[in-house]
């Protein structure tokens, strides 16, 4: 999924606003200062030699030349003091965060700890109240970004770094990794999706509930995923790719790429070299038989 125009130039809520604004209000001066510039040029352009010629070195001249420096390092220094009140303005969340959680960054995926559960590359906050996003690195450099709801945060290996986010009203806010951190970076997406406080209460204690799980299939699954995934309650508890405990409550597949549909959850497991190669998931090549049950398996995890 791409992401629309909309996601850019609407901010949801007050972490974002006041960036939004400045983005607005510095974009108008640059186009207002590429106009007067044009202008001028043009105007100078126009004149006739004799006057380009009387005009050079002329104390009129140097004149000109000292208002238009005061007028540019007015501005400049205008929007440097404006860009400072806003770096303070969104520093820290107007009341103490309602949340804190851990957003780690793979390659090229995002693990989600919410300290009783985990989840992947999808975030539920509840609306209204700031949530504080602990960002860290697994491996290399990424960059948290939720447009809509706040400004970048880079994600170094080794450095603790936060965001806070904060969403007026319940949606969809999609955000994305915008470090370049590999051949996978563009399928490096997640969802926040912010709920009214009731309902985020409902997710999260789904989420903490056990995985529903069928006998029929486990052991082709703890056979072939157990190493690297974990299922809450089962002896998969690895570490190197998204928790599936609740896969199914989720709305997409590897970090944004594509829909959670049973025919693509079949086709990231048989091929997922060719949907997203290098990855670090692999193709998982089974006889039909144990396939059908390990599918059987995924798609019961709710
Ligand atoms: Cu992670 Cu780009």
């Amino acid at each position: 999924m791409s992401m629309p125009l909309d996601y850019f130039t609407h901010a949801a809520g007050p972490a974002a606003k006041p960036v939004m604004m400045l983005d607005w209000v510095f974009t108008g001066i640059c186009a207002a200062v590429c106009v007067i510039v044009a202008a001028l040029l043009v105007a100078a352009l126009m004149r006739s030699r004799e006057q380009q010629a009387d005009f050079h070195y002329s104390p009129e001249a140097l004149r000109w030349v000292y208002i238009g420096a005061g007028i540019s390092g007015a501005v400049l220094l205008g929007m440097a003091v404006y860009m400072i009140l806003v770096f303070h303005q969104i520093l820290q969340p107007p009341q103490s965060p309602a949340l804190e959680i851990t957003v780690t960054g793979y390659q090229w995926w995002w693990r989600v700890d919410y300290g009783d559960f985990t989840t992947a590359n999808e975030i539920h906050i509840p609306t209204g109240v700031p949530v504080l996003v602990h960002v860290k690195s697994a491996d290399v450099i990424h960059t948290f970004w939720v447009p809509q709801l706040a400004g970048k945060s880079q994600i170094i290996p080794g450095i603790d770094n936060h965001q806070w986010i904060e969403a007026d009203k319940p949606g969809l806010y999609r955000g994305q990794c915008s470090q370049l951190c590999g051949v996978q970076h563009a399928h490096m997406a997640f969802d926040v999706v912010a709920q009214a406080p009731a309902d985020f209460k409902a997710w999260r204690a789904q989420q903490i509930s056990a995985a529903a799980r069928t006998a029929a299939g486990e052991k082709v699954f703890m056979r072939n995923c157990g190493g690297c995934h974990t299922i809450r309650g089962t002896a998969a508890a690895g570490k190197y790719a998204p928790d599936l405990t609740h896969l199914q409550s989720r709305r997409e597949l590897a970090a944004g790429t594509m829909e959670n549909t049973p025919q693509n959850l079949k086709e990231w497991v048989s091929r997922a070299q060719d949907l997203k190669p290098g990855s670090r998931m692999p193709n998982i090549s089974l006889p039909p038989q144990e396939e059908a049950q390990l599918l059987t398996y995924l798609e019961g995890l709710k």
